[in-house]
Formats: C-alpha cells, sequence, structure tokens
C-alpha cells in the first residue's frame, strides 16, 4: 500500500521538477494541484508571477515554496516557545496528532514540530518548540516579523480519538504541547478528559490554562514548588486506581512514557504515545524514523507518530535516538561559538598615570 503511494507521489515528484525544468509554469501547477493537499489558497507567490492567480503549492512534501511570517512568539518555560506563524492552508487541514517537518532556513536542517494549534480563521499554526540543540535554537532566536523557510504538512496520522468515555491526556515537559491538540479534540468529541502535566518545577509547567477549557488538570512538579509533589506517573496511578478509564494518551521524555505504559499495562487500559525518532525527509522514504512496535518494523513519520503503547520497543527508542549524540553536541557548541560575541580587549593600562 504504501509503497503504491510511494512510488505515486515519486512519480509526481518527477512531474513537478521535470515541469518547473521546462519553465511550463501551467504544467507545473497542473502537476502540483495532483500533491496538493486540501482546498487552494490565495497566496504571494516566488515563482508564479505576481498575478497568476492560485498558489496551489501547500503540499506535503517540502515542495510549499512560501515564506511563514511569524505573527506572535511567547515564551512559555525556560527553553520552551511558543511560535504562530502563517500557514493557512495547514491550518484548515490539520487534524489533532499531526506535525509539521519545518526549516528554519535556507541550508538549514529539517526537523519535525506537533501542530500545536490552529486558527482557521487567521490561517495560522502553533509550535511549541524547546531549544535544545542547533536547530531549535536558530528557531526560537527568531522574532515577530521574521519568516521561516518551509513548512511542510499537515504529516503522520491523525489521533485515533476516543468518542465517549473517559480520556486521561499525560504531559511531561513539552510534551504537554503535543498532547494539547490531543485533549482539544477529546473535549470536542465529548470525551471526558483529564490532563496530567509536569515539569521539574513552577516555571517549566506549561499551557495549564489551555488545558483546562478542556476539562480537569493535574499539575505535578517534581521538586513540590507547584501542584502536587512528584512525577505525572504517581498523579496517573492514583486516577487509574480510581477506575472508570476508557484512554490514557502520553507525550514526553522516552522513560515517562514508558513508565506510563507499565502502570497501564496490567489494568487493560488503552495506552497511546506519540514517538519522536529522529526524522529526515518525513514521507517514509529516508527510514530515519523506523522504531519497532509489536516486534515489526514501523515508520513514524507516516505509521505514526502515535501508537500503541504496549507493543512499542522503548529500549531501542532510547538507543536509536542517542545515535548522533555528539554530532549534535558538537553542532551546537559551534553555534554557541558563532553567536557569542568576544568581549571587548580590556583597555591597557600601562603607562596610565593617577
Ligand atoms: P539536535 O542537535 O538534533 O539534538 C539535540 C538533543 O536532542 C540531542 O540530545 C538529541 O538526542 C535530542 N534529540 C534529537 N532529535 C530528537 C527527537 N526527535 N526527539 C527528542 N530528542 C531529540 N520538539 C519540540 O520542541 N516541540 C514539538 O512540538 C516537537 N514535536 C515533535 C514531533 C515529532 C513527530 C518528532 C519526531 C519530534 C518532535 N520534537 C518536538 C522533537 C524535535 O524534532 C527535536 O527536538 C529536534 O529535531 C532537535 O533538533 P536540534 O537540531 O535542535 O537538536
Ligand atoms: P523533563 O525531563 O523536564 O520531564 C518532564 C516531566 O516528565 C517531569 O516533570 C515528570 O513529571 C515526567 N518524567 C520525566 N522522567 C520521568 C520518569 N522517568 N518517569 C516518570 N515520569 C517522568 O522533560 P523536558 O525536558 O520538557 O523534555 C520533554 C521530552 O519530551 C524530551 O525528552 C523529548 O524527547 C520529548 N518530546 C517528545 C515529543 C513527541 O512527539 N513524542 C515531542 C517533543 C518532545
Ligand atoms: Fe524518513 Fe520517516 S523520516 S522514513
Amino acid at each position: 500500500m504504501r509503497a503504491s503511494w510511494l512510488a505515486a507521489l515519486g512519480l509526481e515528484l518527477t512531474r513537478i521538477a521535470r515541469a518547473e525544468a521546462g519553465a511550463s509554469i501551467a504544467a507545473a501547477r497542473v502537476a502540483r494541484a495532483n500533491v496538493t493537499f486540501g482546498p487552494p489558497k490565495s497566496a504571494a507567490s516566488v515563482l508564479l508571477p505576481a498575478g497568476a492567480g492560485r498558489d496551489d503549492r501547500d503540499v506535503r512534501c517540502a515542495l510549499e515554496d512560501r515564506l511563514h511570517p511569524i505573527v506572535a512568539k511567547t515564551q512559555l518555560s525556560p527553553n520552551v516557545t511558543r511560535l504562530v506563524i502563517e500557514a493557512p492552508r495547514i491550518a484548515q487541514i490539520r487534524k489533532p496528532g499531526q506535525f509539521v517537518i519545518v526549516r528554519a532556513a535556507e541550508g538549514s536542517e529539517r526537523i519535525p514540530l506537533t501542530i500545536a494549534d490552529a486558527d482557521v480563521a487567521r490561517g495560522t499554526i502553533t509550535l511549541v518548540i524547546q531549544a535544545i540543540g542547533k536547530t531549535t535554537s536558530d528557531l526560537v532566536a527568531l522574532a515577530v516579523g521574521d519568516a521561516i523557510r518551509d513548512v511542510a504538512g499537515p504529516l503522520g496520522l491523525p489521533t485515533e480519538l476516543l468518542d465517549h468515555g473517559h480520556a486521561v491526556c499525560v504531559g511531561g515537559g513539552v510534551g504537554t504541547a503535543v498532547v494539547y491538540p490531543i485533549a482539544q479534540g477529546l473535549h470536542a468529541a465529548g470525551v471526558k478528559v483529564t490532563s496530567v502535566i509536569g515539569g521539574r518545577s513552577r516555571e517549566w509547567v506549561m499551557l495549564e490554562d489551555e488545558l483546562r477549557a478542556a476539562g480537569e488538570v493535574v499539575v505535578c512538579t517534581d521538586d513540590g514548588s507547584y501542584g502536587r509533589s512528584g512525577f505525572v506517573t504517581q498523579a496517573l496511578a492514583d486516577l487509574l486506581a480510581d477506575g472508570g478509564i476508557d484512554a490514557v494518551y502520553a507525550v514526553g521524555p522516552v522513560p515517562m512514557m514508558r513508565a506510563v505504559a507499565e502502570l497501564t499495562r496490567p489494568l487493560g487500559v488503552r495506552t497511546i504515545v506519540s514517538l519522536n525518532p529522529i526524522m529526515v525527509d518525513g514521507t517514509g522514504m529516508c527510514g530515519g524514523c523506523r522504531v519497532t512496535v509489536a516486534g515489526e518494523t514501523r515508520y513514524a513519520c507516516v505509521d505514526g507518530p502515535e501508537f500503541d503503547a504496549h507493543s512499542v520497543d522503548f529500549a531501542e527508542l532510547s538507543d536509536r535516538l542517542s545515535t548522533y549524540r555528539d554530532f549534535e553536541k558538537s553542532a551546537l557548541e559551534r553555534r554557541q561559538c558563532a553567536t557569542t560575541v568576544p568581549p571587548e580587549p580590556a583597555a591597557s593600562t600601562a603607562g596610565a598615570t593617577r
């Protein structure tokens, strides 16, 4: 199934490239229309002449060739920033659980980020970014008015939402931003939602007010500086003990998702986790995001990113996430050197007189 989809997509991409290389704008637009997701919109274009009409290039394989201005920026925790960016067509068609692949500027690395929210009327999507490496640091250094080069999406399968009953949404740290659209979707479907969110201490807790709009919220901090003291898993264990939970959706550090799976497994409570392997193309072609689920190789970008927590090989995921740690560390160090202005040399005091 995937093979035939990929073959068709590859064919279309080749046609687009050929049409554009032949400077046949009309042919390029026809070819692009075949891989366009969602209804067309009007937008400025760098390839089409001004006034040429609709831009049909909001497609899901890094073909969107439009800048995405940042319209709002907020600091949510010491290393987490919320950016609201223009991406009208993605805003129209995205669903909870989906993500985009973002390239900050020409030549930048492409990284996956969850679509944390969207405003169809304003034509914007919200990204919540934890600055942990070079590319995420570059992104959060952008200011309102700056623009992101490419945003491809929505990618990944939408969340399988319950349609009744009681769901618990567990968010650890920046994972709260990933679980937020799921809580919104469940609430909109009429499901009772309890969110359990955690941070190292008070200033690391995020989106509490936004999640309250979807239901009850239990806040936890590791040091007890706000809400309950302890990990989110301790609060979840209490909720599970009370019974009546139909599903748990959990996103956060791998050890947290693994601990959640071990809590719900003996109770047989359906548990969904959103996996975050390293991704490259986001279209199922490179194999970078492969994970093992129920003993089978799956590609998180096209088969996920959400999977049944009880079937995930978390040890392999942790291992694969650390594969490029040395390269990532040196990329961040090079960025820090490049962005640190050396101090002015101290004025010489030789010969100074009082
Ligand atoms: P790198 O230099 O690549 O890495 C720095 C450190 O982060 C290293 O320790 C490395 O092991 C670790 N790291 C690298 N890639 C990942 C990863 N995929 N997940 C976890 N740790 C990683 N991050 C957000 O802040 N907000 C989101 O909404 C978000 N959504 C995601 C959705 C999906 C489907 C996936 C797969 C990942 C998501 N991530 C999200 C993680 C984000 O893509 C990575 O943090 C980012 O690629 C790191 O890039 P970097 O160059 O800044 O850091
Ligand atoms: P963090 O390390 O500060 O932990 C946040 C909370 O998670 C803690 O307060 C605690 O309640 C819980 N937690 C942590 N370790 C736990 C454990 N061993 N057992 C039980 N609960 C535990 O989180 P952070 O620095 O914000 O990092 C968030 C993590 O989320 C990153 O590791 C990143 O890989 C992951 N992430 C996942 C996705 C995704 O799509 N799956 C997206 C973005 C980030
Ligand atoms: Fe390349 Fe998923 S990111 S196969």
